[in-house]
């Protein structure tokens, strides 16, 4: 996608934990933070709740970058949830390397609820990473 002036504008979708990177997102937009807007988020109960289907399938219908966020170590709401999610993601990129699509695509990070500040510096430096990449090599001789 592109913006105005051509430039390309990359599409992003967000998975954010309802009790730690959601409420910083909501922190965010009350507060009025400013970060690009390439974002679609989604709420999820955990970042653990991320199956690797999902971000697959958000990679082949357009998305150049997924973004996890979860609550910070020792906080999930459900114990262990980010740890299996770190786990899980790690050999997912693993797999998408082997796919030939930049790990770098997919971004796991932990951003508490009182983090509004820093749920805006990251989305703004996940935009920006995702531009230097590029379009996704899944989109190539697609029309988004
Ligand atoms: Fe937030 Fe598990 S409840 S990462």
């Amino acid at each position: 996608m592109a913006d105005l002036d051509g430039e390309f504008e990359p599409v992003l979708v967000g998975f954010f934990c309802n009790w730690c990177t959601a409420t910083a997102a909501d922190l965010a937009g009350t507060t009025r933070l400013q970060y690009p807007p390439n974002i679609r988020p989604i709420r999820t109960m955990c970042s653990s709740s991320v199956d690797p289907v999902y971000i697959l399938k958000a990679l082949l219908r357009g998305a150049d970058g997924v973004f996890i966020g979860g609550c910070v170590p020792g906080d999930c709401h459900y114990v262990s949830g980010n740890f299996k999610e770190r786990r899980r993601i790690a050999a997912f990129k693993t797999i998408l390397d082997t796919l030939g699509l930049e790990h770098e695509r997919i971004w796991l990070r932990w951003i508490s609820a009182a983090e509004g500040q820093k749920f805006a510096a990251t989305m703004r430096e996940f935009t920006a990473k995702m531009k230097e990449l590029g379009p996704s090599p899944f989109k190539k001789g697609w029309s988004i």
